[in-house]
């Protein structure tokens, strides 16, 4: 064997027994920022632009993971990727949205209203760039329902099973594996195929009910409780029939891959109307 092949395999199952991560995978936040800029006004487009680091090359689809990566560098950024719920199926904003300590604000919900504001505020002493970062990327997870899903089994993490043959979790079925498998089913592993065939339900099957997902009455907040909201139902669905030690095929991939691509089409689009709104002043969609 070559060593780079060597290098390969070994990275590969090195890779394999990676703890979960606790965001949509890499995929599913890049999905969600490419649909986003599809709807993004040319003023937002442009704003965004001058914003985003030089790495990115111009494309906001390349920082939508960052932030899972500053996890380790910024530990209190960790609670802010998700809004767990005692299990009632409802998420309170109130009741729901804090650390484990208490500290109030300390969830997703809070983290995309703390972000929205720093961006509104040309005064705000935060990193911009961060801000808008941070705020791309959590949009993206309020979306995945297990993001919302119960506090006893950390949304899904400690529930380990099988999907199909393999080694997983609830939490990571979720957030990675339902994405992977229907990329090589269906768009020859290549993510922008994925992407396309999205956005062409956001234009046809979903058009109607587009315009729902990005109405927002809240002239003080932005709409991510709503979001929370949706993500906590659709979880009590996920739970349902899945045990410790499940193993979840077919029947539980074709019931989950249109939550998942519809979740990622919301993601999408709210977040578009949001940087819309921060950016050119209105949340209309630029159509495409
Ligand atoms: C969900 O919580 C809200 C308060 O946040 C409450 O008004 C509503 O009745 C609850 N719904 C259910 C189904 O428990
Ligand atoms: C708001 O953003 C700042 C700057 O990144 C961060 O220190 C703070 O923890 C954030 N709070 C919430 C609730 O997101
Ligand atoms: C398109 O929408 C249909 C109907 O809601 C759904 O069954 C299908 O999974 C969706 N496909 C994609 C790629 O979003």
């Amino acid at each position: 064997m070559g060593l780079l092949l060597l290098l390969q395999v070994l990275l590969a199952a090195a890779a394999a027994r990676a703890p979960a991560a606790q965001a949509w995978g890499k995929e599913g936040h890049y999905m969600t920022c490419k649909i986003t800029d599809g709807f993004l006004t040319s003023e937002a487009s442009a704003a965004v632009k001058e914003l985003l680091p030089s790495w990115a090359n111009g494309e906001l689809a390349e920082v939508c993971a960052w932030a899972d990566k500053q996890r380790f560098r910024y530990r209190w950024s960790s609670p802010l990727h998700f809004a767990d719920t005692p299990g009632d199926c409802n998420f309170s904003y109130a009741r729901d949205c804090h650390d484990t300590k208490g500290n109030k604000d300390v969830c997703v919900v809070g983290a995309i209203n703390n972000y929205t504001a720093a961006l509104e505020d040309p005064s705000s002493p935060y990193d911009r760039t961060e801000s808008l970062m941070f705020l791309a990327h959590f949009v993206g997870d309020v979306h995945q329902p297990l993001h919302c899903g119960h506090v006893d089994d950390l949304g899904g993490n400690t529930i380990k099973l099988r999907w199909y043959r393999r080694k997983s979790n609830l939490h990571h079925v979720w957030d990675v594996d339902v994405i992977e498998q229907a990329m090589k089913d269906f768009y020859g592993k290549d993510q922008d195929a994925m992407v396309k065939a999205i956005q062409r339900n956001i234009t046809e099957d979903w058009s109607r009910e587009e315009k729902q997902w990005e109405a927002c009455r809240s002239k003080t907040k932005t709409c991510a409780d709503k979001y929370a909201q949706e993500s906590a139902v659709l979880a009590c669905d996920a739970y349902k029939g899945v045990k410790q030690d499940s193993t979840l095929g077919d029947d539980y991939y074709s019931a989950a891959l249109p939550v998942v691509e519809k979740r990622i089409a919301q993601g999408g689009v709210r977040l578009a109307a949001i940087l819309n709104r921060i950016f050119s002043g209105n949340g209309e969609l630029q159509s495409i």
